[in-house]
């Protein structure tokens, strides 16, 4: 029961990474928020988890200031966010993308984690607390063939930010970390896993042999969240990945 007595908030946990590190930290004694845009997927997720569900979408400021305010409102405090709804863009080139397209993926990918750290730190200011952003490989390094240049952006942004928000808040004793995890199986990644052949090259691709499960990460999450496991840890980029990225 590492986080016993702690609040957390993860961002879109209605399903995938978000979800299994919710169901991490229920386990290990928190008390969890979870958000998302779908309610019925959201609701369907709070009540298989013993979660509170506040629906906002991450573009919205007003939303996500709104998620913080009745988190606290709910559970007094605010010890451990999240940073992890995402969303990955359709395959293409620079060239090919529109502003919108573009857009929409900052928006959500770093704009939400920005809107959601801005009106949580008052909070976490008080007793200290943690901070973990889900970025990606894509942050770390360029893939051939990868296209996604938004997400790429946005993560390699999230990743930067960890390291400024460290320092910025050290002095309050809130940690802030990030993950940056390759090929993990979920809703995202399911047409790149659709077939044996994709998934045995995907495995191939990683030194370990496998790609991700979404336990990989929920299990990473819970070492930063833990105050017992890594209290002197803050401003760390922790390739996810099976080796991928010393290759
Ligand atoms: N899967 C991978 O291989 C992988 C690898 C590296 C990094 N990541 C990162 O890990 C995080 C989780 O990814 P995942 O694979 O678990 O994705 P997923 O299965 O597609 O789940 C995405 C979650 O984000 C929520 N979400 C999407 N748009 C939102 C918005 N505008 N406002 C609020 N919530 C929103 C979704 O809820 P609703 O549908 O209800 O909005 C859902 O709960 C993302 O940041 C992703 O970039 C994933």
């Amino acid at each position: 029961m590492k986080l016993a007595g702690k609040v957390a908030l993860i961002t879109g946990a209605s399903r995938g990474i978000g979800k299994a590190i919710a169901k991490e930290f229920a386990q290990n004694g928190a008390t969890i928020v979870i958000s998302g845009t779908n309610k019925t997927k959201l609701d369907e997720t709070a009540k298989e988890l013993g979660a509170f569900a506040i629906l906002a979408d991450m573009r919205r400021e007003a939303e996500v200031q709104n998620l913080i305010n009745k988190t606290v409102e709910k559970f007094g405090k605010l010890d451990i966010l999240v940073n992890n709804a995402g969303i990955f863009p359709k395959i293409k080139l620079l060239h090919e993308i529109s502003s919108s397209e573009w857009r929409d993926v900052l928006d959500v990918n770093l704009t939400g984690p920005f809107y959601a750290t801005k009106y949580s730190i008052p909070h976490l200011q008080i007793n200290g607390g943690a901070i973990i952003n889900i970025a990606s490989s894509a942050g770390l390094k360029a893939y051939e063939n990868f296209n996604a240049d938004a997400y790429s952006a946005s993560k390699a942004a999230l990743v930067l930010l960890t390291k400024c928000w460290a320092l910025e808040y050290a002095k309050n004793k809130i940690r802030v970390n990030c993950i940056c995890p390759g090929v993990v199986e979920t809703d995202m990644t399911s047409e790149f896993l659709s077939s044996p052949a994709m998934r045995d090259m995907m495995n191939y691709a990683y030194p370990i042999g496998r790609f991700g499960t979404v336990n990989d990460v929920a299990k990473a999450a819970l070492y930063f969240a833990s105050d017992e496991d890594s209290p002197w840890v803050t401003g760390a980029v922790l390739p996810l990945d099976g080796g991928e990225s010393i290759k």
